[in-house]
């Protein structure tokens, strides 16, 4: 009887395809069918191997995504065909992915599976720019929020918690409602001097930080029109930057493990 395997919820990271993990590697070179969305950077697509049928859950230029009901089916059904699965998303699967809803829905079937974890965005924008999550002198915590909700249902955000100087604050997705956010957040009571990055195409080639402060995080944002994956980060630790970016100072294409 043909082995039946479990479906590979995988983490891919934040787009630099040397941030995979090595099960999630090792899995790209055994895996029949990769679904994938839009944030898994064309590097990582790039390393499947030829055989491997590509199956792709959504369309960045329309904004038009395959409705999330279609994928958690598309996934039992691949599984019940006998293929070898792998579901792979940007970032960690379980950080504002969905994997819990994909994993859901699995369960409720019967349908074992596996979740691979991948470098969240946070941790490797952080890493990549140079901005620390916390240090003791200056963010005792760290705090992960969505700046998008459900369609109709608003930023229904506890403000008055964000508002903490000593917390360092990561807004996924947050680009579109920048405004309403840093207006909370001073509102709040978070000084409109806290510093503040924004993070577009976080670890990739064409990385871009914009440092700025939390009042003007959105006049920066705004002017700059940015497309593509988008991180802000806002707390005191941002002011680190100066001195640690060292991303953009090595040579692009420099990956230690290609040898001469
Ligand atoms: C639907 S969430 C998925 C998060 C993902 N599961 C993770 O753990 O990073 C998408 C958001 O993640 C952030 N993001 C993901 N990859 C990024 C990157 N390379 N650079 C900047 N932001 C990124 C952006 O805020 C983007 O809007």
């Amino acid at each position: 009887m043909k082995k039946q395997y479990p479906v590979y919820l995988v983490g891919a990271g934040p787009g630099d395809p040397d941030l995979l993990t090595v099960k999630a590697q090792r899995l790209i070179e055994s895996i029949d069918v990769v679904v994938y969305d839009k944030l898994v950077s064309q590097p990582i697509l790039a390393l499947f191997p030829s055989y491997v049928k590509h199956i792709f859950a959504g369309k960045q230029a329309s904004n038009h995504y395959m409705p999330q009901p279609e994928i958690n089916n598309l996934l039992v059904t691949l599984f019940k065909q006998g293929r070898k699965v792998m579901r792979l998303k940007g970032g960690d699967p379980f950080v504002f992915g969905r994997g819990g809803e994909e994993a859901l829905h699995l369960a409720k079937h019967g349908i074992p599976f596996e979740v691979v974890p991948g470098i969240t965005s946070s941790a490797g924008c952080a890493a990549y720019a140079g901005i620390p999550l916390t240090h003791r002198d200056f963010a005792h915590g760290v705090r992960f929020v969505t700046g998008h909700m459900k369609e109709s249902s608003g930023l229904g955000l506890n403000w008055e918690s964000m508002a903490d100087p000593d917390t360092t604050l990561v807004i996924y997705m947050g680009v579109g409602n920048v405004s309403e956010i840093s207006a909370r957040l001073i509102n709040a009571g978070l000084s409109p001097y806290t510093p503040a990055a924004v993070i577009n195409h976080g670890t990739r080639d064409n990385q871009k930080v914009i440092t700025t402060t939390l009042t003007n995080l959105p006049s920066n944002v705004i002017s700059e029109n940015l497309t593509g994956p988008t991180l802000m980060i806002i707390g005191r630790v941002v002011e680190l930057n100066r001195y640690l970016a060292w991303f953009s100072k090595v040579p692009k294409n420099n990956s230690p493990f290609v040898t001469d």
